[in-house]
């Protein structure tokens, strides 16, 4: 039986301790290993993850103190690590044919890799390069953090199987801040709340049910027919317990929303005991903050999408619930989590008129080149895939070519709902349906939620680094199943 909503205490996923501070650089280790985790109240959950817990620990970085991760692989398949929004030179990006591979794989790897087809060992399916497959027991990524403050992520990104991968736990945050943005005056410490929000589906014996088509996530990707949709899980989580609870002042309190689902869209609303609705105050979106506040009675997240929301339960009476909803529900799905008004309290805390200056300005006449992309269900290898510009995924074959500092305006249109991933690059969102972005499109973008049969005008420089990069559906199992492509900066 699932535990009944609002009773299980939110927990915090821990901080990360650097292990070494020295040359002005924060080094990082990180054992991906499998773990028992109790996420079901007195249930034991097989998971992979990093550190043994899950979400993975939260790393704490400052804008322009490069951080430098070396990850270990316990796991019984090879992983690749994506810093998600990451401004990251292309070594570091997590490029899904660059693996870490566990102990015993290196010589597997390199005997079948070349044979090209499909399936073959740990996801090397139409590797026609073999070049382009890169192996090592640890590695290290580094991440320079000259970037605009923001809730970043990192999870698995190994090609056809990151789906399961971050199922099975592979995701953790990670938090870029600064002393502009600090000195806002924006709620902080214990009034600041990472809300990573997932649903999984779980057997009678407490372990994660996953559609795989090849259950050790070695050699045969994909999932079976049902699920070509994408995989939804019957419980919400957030930060890894189910429906939970969360104490808090009658203040304002800045919450630090992601969306780590593989494929479930919500549509959040705050409501209270007495059903009144408060609103989300929207400060910052995936690239960091807003340059003024939004306020929204509803807010539509995707896959990998995040907003920055402060929340003001001041106009609450002590002992009264505020919960967090899912308007799409349905079902148990419809609940959330819920905070609980524990008590009154001072509150220093100030949403200025005014977040930030250093948003860029790209209008649509200093783009280079408009590209067009489709996002759209086909036949992959014999089978059913998901192809942008109707070709799915290949390592070996360049999609985009673009050059250093060039600014492009890309058309995406969507036959299904699609949330859309570049890496690198921040973007704005020119239009969305022929008309006006909506207002949960402001700011500084990486994904942005195509709807069914919507196109979207997306604006971007790209700045930064050259190297191979990738854009992408971030419904994970989308991604899985061909829904990705190269971008390759020169
Ligand atoms: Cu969060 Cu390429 O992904
Ligand atoms: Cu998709």
């Amino acid at each position: 039986p699932l535990p009944p909503a609002f009773r299980t205490p939110l927990p915090l996923p821990p901080i990360l301790k650097p292990v070494g501070t020295a040359g002005g650089v924060d080094r990082y280790e990180v054992t991906q290993r499998e773990a028992v985790v109790e996420i079901l109240p007195g249930v034991r959950t097989p998971m992979w993850t990093y550190e043994g817990v899950f979400p993975g620990p939260t790393i704490e970085a400052r804008h322009g103190r490069p951080v430098t991760v070396t990850h270990r692989n316990e796991l019984p398949v090879p992983t690749v690590v994506h810093l998600h929004g990451g401004h990251t030179t292309a070594a570091s990006d997590g490029y899904p044919t660059d693996l870490v591979l566990p102990e015993g794989w290196q010589d597997e790897v390199h005997m079948t890799h070349h044979t090209n087809g499909m399936p073959e060992v740990g996801g090397m399916r139409g590797m026609s390069d073999p070049r382009a497959v890169v192996t090592r027991l640890t590695r290290d990524y580094t991440f320079p953090m000259s970037q605009r403050p923001t809730l970043l992520w990192y999870h698995d990104h190994r090609m056809d199987f990151t789906a399961p991968a971050i199922w099975r736990g592979l995701a953790g945050l990670h938090i870029v801040r600064d002393e502009v943005e600090e000195e806002l005056g924006l709620p902080a410490g214990p009034r600041e709340l990472p809300l990573v929000i997932m649903d999984r589906a779980f057997d009678g014996e407490g372990g994660l049910l996953y559609p795989s088509l090849d259950p050790a996530l070695r050699a045969r990707p994909g999932v079976h027919e049902p699920y070509l949709a994408g995989v939804l899980g019957d419980v919400i989580l957030v930060n890894g317990a189910p429906w939970p609870v969360h104490e808090v002042d009658a203040a304002r309190y800045r919450l630090r929303v992601l969306n780590a689902s593989n494929a479930r869209h919500y549509e959040l609303e705050a409501v209270t005991d007495d059903g009144r609705r408060v609103d989300l105050v929207q400060v910052g979106a995936d690239q960091g903050l807003l340059a003024a506040p939004v306020t929204h009675p509803s807010l539509p997240i995707a896959p990998a999408e995040r907003y920055d929301l402060i929340v003001d339960f001041s106009g609450v009476p002590v002992g009264d619930r505020v919960r967090l909803l899912n308007r799409l529900g349905p079902g148990r799905t419809r609940d959330v989590m819920a905070f609980r008004v524990a008590r009154k309290a001072a509150d220093p805390s100030r949403v200025p008129p005014v977040l930030s200056h250093d948003l860029p300005t790209w209008r649509r006449s200093d783009a280079v080149r408009v590209r067009d992309f489709s996002f759209r269900a086909g036949r992959m290898h014999g089978g059913h895939g998901w192809l942008i510009g109707g070709h799915p995924f290949d390592p070996a074959r360049t999609d985009v070519t673009t050059r250093l500092g060039d600014v492009e305006v890309w058309r995406l249109i969507a036959d299904v709902h699609h949330p859309v991933h570049l890496h690198l690059v921040g973007f704005q969102v020119l239009s969305r349906g022929g008309k006006r972005p909506h207002l949960h499109d402001a700011g500084l973008k990486d994904t942005v939620s195509l709807r069914p049969g919507e196109s979207v005008e997306i604006i971007t420089r790209f700045n930064g680094y050259r190297g191979r990069y990738l854009f992408h559906c971030h419904n994970a199992e989308h991604e899985d199943m061909g829904m990705m492509a190269n971008l390759e900066i020169i």
